[in-house]
C-alpha cells in the first residue's frame, strides 16, 4: 500500500539549467525507512518534494502504492511532510496545531481529539497540549510538527532534515523518537533526508546516496542503494567510499602488479600490498586507488600484512579514541588518518609502520569503480 516506485525519473528546473535528477530508478518497500543522503545540492529535497507533489516531474513515473501519482495533487497522495523549520502556528496551542489539518478536512471533533491524544502519547507531548509553541523547546516543537503529520495517518512520511535545527543532545533524543515512531507505525513508509552520516546509518533500512556535479551527467543521480552495512563494507565506487564513514576513508594512488581470483598484488609508492579483491579485469601496470578506513589500520609492527612507513604529524585525543594524522609516500605527499585506542599517543615526528590486512582494503579502478571484495563481510 505504501510502496514507492521511481521509474526513470528526471528533473530539470528550467530549460538551459543542468539536470538536477537523472535516471532515478528506485523502489521503497512497504513500511521501509529509506534515507536520502548526498552532498549539498545533489537533489535530495527535490526528490522528496516530487513525492510530496510539491515539484513537477519532468520525465518518468512516480508510483505510490502502485498508482501513478505524477498528476495527483499533494492532498490526495496520502503523504505527510515534516520540514527542518517546524512552521507551527504561533497563536495556536500544541493541540490546535496538531488538529488543524483534520479540522480543515472537516473531520468530526471526537475523532480529532482521539487522534491528537494518540499522537501526543506516542511523542510524549500529552502534558504540553495546552501550551503555545513559544513556550516549547526546539525539540518539543519538532515533535509537534511530527505529531501534526501523524494525525493525518499518512501512507508515507517525508522528513527533510527534521533535526538540523536542534542541538547535539536533542538530535540524539529526537532521532531515537523517530526510530521508535517507525517501529510503532510499521505500515507507513518513511523517506528521510539528511546530511548527517550517523542519522543515515542508524535510522535507515535502506540508504540512497546521490551523486552531485558532473557525476550526475556521467552516471545518473543515484550512486548506490543498499543497507547501511552494504554501503560501509561494499561501496560501489570511490565516491560512495569517501562519502560514507567518518573520519573518511584514506585513499592512495597505486598500480596493478598481478591479479588472481581471490586477491591481487598492487604497488603503493614502492610498497607491495596484497588486497582481497577480484581484480582480474584490470591489466598489470594500470592505475588504481587503494582505500582503507582509519579504523582498519594496525600499528603493531610485528603483525602480518604490508607495512606503510609513515611520519606522525598531529594527534587528536578524543578520550575513547585518538586520531593520528600521518604523512606517507615520496616527500610525504599524502596525509592519512588512523583511528586508534585513546591511550595511544605517539609523539609528533615519530616514524610508524601502518599495517594493512588484505581483507580490510578496497580497490578502485581508474574510473573509480570498486573491485569486488572476496572476503566474507557482515550484512
Ligand atoms: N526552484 C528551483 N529552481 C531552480 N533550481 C533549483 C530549484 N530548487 C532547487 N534547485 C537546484 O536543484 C539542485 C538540487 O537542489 P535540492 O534542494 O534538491 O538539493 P539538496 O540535495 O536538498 O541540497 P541541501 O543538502 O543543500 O538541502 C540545486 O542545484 C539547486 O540549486
Ligand atoms: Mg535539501
Amino acid at each position: 500500500m505504501s510502496r514507492i516506485d521511481f521509474k526513470q525519473v528526471h528533473k530539470r528546473y528550467a530549460p538551459g539549467l543542468p539536470t538536477t535528477i537523472k535516471n532515478a530508478n528506485l523502489v521503497i518497500a512497504d513500511g521501509e525507512f529509506c534515507v536520502f543522503v548526498g552532498p549539498s545540492g545533489c537533489g535530495k529535497s527535490t526528490l522528496l518534494r516530487m513525492v510530496a507533489g510539491l515539484e513537477d516531474i519532468t520525465e518518468g513515473d512516480l508510483l505510490i502504492g502502485g498508482e501513478r501519482v505524477n498528476d495527483l495533487p499533494p492532498a490526495q497522495r496520502g503523504v505527510a511532510m515534516v520540514f527542518q523549520s517546524y512552521a507551527l502556528y504561533p497563536h495556536m496551542t500544541v493541540a490546535e496545531n496538531m488538529a488543524f489539518g483534520l479540522r480543515v478536512k472537516g473531520v468530526a471533533k471526537p475523532e480529532i481529539e482521539r487522534k491528537v491524544k494518540e499522537a501526543a502519547n506516542i511523542l510524549q507531548l500529552a502534558p504540553l497540549l495546552d501550551r503555545q509553541p513559544k513556550a516549547l523547546s526546539g525539540g518539543q516543537r519538532q515533535r509537534v510538527a511530527i505529531g501534526r503529520a501523524i494525525v493525518t495517518e499518512p501512507k508515507v512520511f517525508l522528513f527533510d532534515e527534521p533535526l538540523s535545527n536542534l542541538d547535539a543532545a536533542l538530535r540524539v533524543q529526537t532521532r531515537l523518537e523517530i526510530a521508535k515512531l517507525h517501529h510503532d507505525i510499521g505500515s507507513a513508509s518513511m523517506i528521510y533526508v539528511t546530511h548527517d552520516q550517523v542519522e543515515a546509518m542508524t535510522l535507515a533500512d535502506k540508504i540512497v546516496l546521490l551523486h552531485a556535479g558532473k557525476l550526475v551527467e556521467e552516471r545518473g543521480s543515484i550512486a548506490q542503494v543498499g543497507s547501511p552495512m552494504t554501503l560501509y563494507h561494499r561501496p560501489a565506487s570511490l565516491f560512495v567510499a569517501e562519502f560514507i564513514g567518518s573520519p573518511k576513508m584514506n585513499v592512495l594512488p597505486a598500480t596493478m602488479v598481478s591479479a588472481e581470483a581471490a586477491q591481487c598484488l598492487i604497488d603503493v609508492s614502492g610498497v607491495r600490498v596484497q588486497v582481497a579483491v577480484d581484480a582480474r579485469h584490470i591489466a598489470a601496470g594500470a592505475k588504481l586507488s587503494l582505500g582503507f578506513r582509519p579504523e582498519h589500520v594496525g600499528l603493531d609492527a610485528s603483525a602480518a600484512g604490508a607495512g606503510l612507513p609513515v611520519l606522525v604529524r598531529h594527534v587528536e585525543r578524543l578520550g575513547d579514541v585518538s586520531l593520528l594524522y600521518v604523512d606517507y609516500g615520496k616527500a610525504y605527499a599524502h596525509v592519512l588518518t588512523v583511528r586508534v585506542e585513546g591511550s595511544v599517543r605517539p609523539a609528533v615526528g615519530t616514524q610508524l609502520e601502518l599495517k594493512l590486512r588484505p581483507e580490510n582494503l578496497h580497490l578502485f579502478d581508474e574510473a573509480g569503480l570498486a573491485c569486488t571484495r572476496t572476503v566474507e563481510l557482515p550484512e
